[in-house]
């Protein structure tokens, strides 16, 4: 099989929003490994740049919430990139019925318009270079709902997940893929405080997961690349669950 026929990426340009932290860092260092060359775009500059020092990629400063802000990132690649990774997420916790017009919106333009936005600029300079794109967006397990004070969360998540479906039949014919990847409760800096804060929670998720253990990173970056790669070749629309089985908990 060919370098360009398995998981490589050597001469491939990917950018990772959220690729600062968690998941992102691992799925940008597994991407540098097999040779792309990476942008991590996050907008916490400092932990961006840390990742990128580590890994020998470029960080920029991003809030995928801010059209200019992505339309200039995508515009201002050197060339159009053959891998977005959509990682840049999360939600503070709040009960449903004090979610307020903020926090609902903003949570909404993060989780669902960070996707949506980027996605667009990506395709844009790809189908204007006639080159081909593999976008990923990593949802959540909890799209399907209930989430206790996470209703905000879910809904975007769950918008997000209708947008990936839709952008997959929309632009398969013009080269590009996109799939989503669905982790369960993965161990990062997004849910370590939560989990510390609250003891028993960590063992009492673990428990609920056939696979009986909470996610590391390292257990969900490997899926993402290979949705990225050319081994997906022939997988657009996909909603990947990476999560320890949770979907098919009893
Ligand atoms: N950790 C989990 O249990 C879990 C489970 C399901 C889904 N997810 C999803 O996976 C993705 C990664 O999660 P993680 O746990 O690695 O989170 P994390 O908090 O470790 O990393 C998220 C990164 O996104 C960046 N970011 C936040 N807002 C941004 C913005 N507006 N613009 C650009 N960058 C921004 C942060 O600075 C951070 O570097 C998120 O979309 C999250 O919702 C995580």
């Amino acid at each position: 099989m060919t370098e360009a026929g398995s998981q490589g990426f050597r001469g491939r340009l990917a950018v990772v929003t959220g690729g600062g932290s968690g998941i992102g860092a691992q799925v940008a260092t597994l991407l540098a490994a097999r040779g792309a060359e990476i942008v991590i775009a996050d907008v916490n500059q400092d932990s961006a740049r840390a990742i990128a020092k580590r890994i020998g990629a470029t960080a920029r400063a991003v809030d995928v919430r801010d059209r200019d802000q992505v339309a200039d990132l995508f515009g201002s690649l050197a060339r159009a990139p053959a891998v977005l990774v959509t990682c840049a997420g999360g939600a503070s916790r709040r009960a449903a019925l004090a979610v307020d017009e903020a926090l609902f919106h903003d949570t909404f333009d993060l989780n669902a318009g960070g996707f949506w936005r980027c996605t667009q600029e990506a395709a844009r300079r790809s189908i204007a270079a006639g080159t081909a794109l593999s976008v990923v967006h990593l949802a959540s397990s909890l799209h399907r709902g209930p989430a206790p004070e996470l209703s905000h969360f879910s809904a975007a998540k769950a918008a997000s997940v209708a947008l990936v479906r839709c952008f997959a039949q929309e632009l398969a014919g013009e080269k590009i893929r996109v799939n989503a990847v669905i982790p369960g409760p993965v161990e990062t800096a997004a849910t370590t405080p939560i989990w510390d804060a609250r003891p028993g929670l960590r063992e009492a998720l673990a428990a609920k997961l056939p696979l009986a253990r909470i996610g590391q990173p390292i257990d969900v970056a490997p899926a993402v690349v290979w949705l990225a790669s050319d081994e997906a070749a022939w997988v657009t629309g996909a909603v990947l669950n990476v999560d320890g089985g949770l979907d098919v908990a009893p």
